[in-house]
């Protein structure tokens, strides 16, 4: 990995999965446990939003219990020292990236901690409950939504991620199954624009075969690791 200045890196919940937070798709995660048409999807809300506010509710009160681990740690260092561009974009809806002290990062499917306000469409940090209806901050309504990007619903900031994609000299993956687009695709946009392409990964996923390289082993191990070998060790990043 030679001359490399700006970095775009995508997480997923494999990033999150050491802090005790269950991914999506492996096994016990949350979609085995739920079915995604009956929590995240708009129609599941308007069919039955006490049970979609329930459920976000409660993964709302669970992710404020967790702790960031080894993988967050690492990209927030990486952010803190890295002296090109670099954009952290997460499919994550918690705050770990933020709370190991990441600052350049994206949340392109939404964030537990914020509610949505479908009367005024303000956005407003949000850590309590929704269940109970209450008020917007802004406009005084009463409808606030998570700020979830939910099945069927359009990804957020997509000009920014390709702003970046089309900048990057580096584009690595981190604890994603590469199931859900257009995440998934930007591997393939990322090798087209230039970037060379790294997968981490517990496992195999369905994407990898369009990485350049891919590491497998738990994200709190390969994570550090990689950060390591990109800042060259202790000291200063290499020279651009
Ligand atoms: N370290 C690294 N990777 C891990 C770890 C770990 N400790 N544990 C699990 N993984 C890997 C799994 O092998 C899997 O490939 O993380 C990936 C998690 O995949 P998913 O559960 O599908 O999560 P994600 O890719 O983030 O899902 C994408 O789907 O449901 C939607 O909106 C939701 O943002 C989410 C999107």
């Amino acid at each position: 990995m030679n001359r490399i200045r700006n970095i775009v890196i995508l997480t997923g919940a494999g990033i999150s999965a050491e802090s005790g937070i269950d991914t999506f798709r492996d096994g016990g995660g949350l979609w085995e446990k739920h079915r995604v048409e009956d929590v995240a999807t708009p129609e599941a809300f308007a069919r039955d939003p006490n049970l979609v506010l329930r459920f976000y509710d409660m993964r709302r009160e669970a992710i404020q219990q967790k702790e960031p681990n080894a993988a967050h740690v690492a990209l927030a260092e990486l952010d803190a020292r890295w002296p090109g561009d670099l954009l952290i974009v997460t499919q994550n809806v918690d705050d770990l990236h933020e709370r190991a002290g990441a600052r350049r990062v994206l949340h392109m499917h939404g964030e537990h901690l914020n509610a949505w306000c479908t009367a005024c469409d303000a956005r407003s940090r949000w850590t309590g409950p929704l269940i109970d209806r209450p008020e917007c901050p802004r406009c005084g309504g009463r409808a606030l939504r998570p700020d979830i990007v939910w099945f069927g619903e359009m990804p957020y900031r997509m000009g920014e991620i390709y702003g970046a994609l089309r900048g990057a000299d580096l584009f690595v993956s981190i604890g994603t199954s590469g199931a859900v687009y257009p995440a998934a695709g930007f591997v393939r946009d990322a090798r087209e624009l230039g970037a060379r392409t790294l997968e981490l990964n517990l496992e195999r996923s369905q994407g990898s075969g369009w990485f350049h390289e891919t590491r497998l082993g738990p994200a709190g191990e390969i994570v550090p690791a990689w950060v390591e070998e990109l800042l060259g060790g202790a000291g200063d990043p290499p020279p651009l």
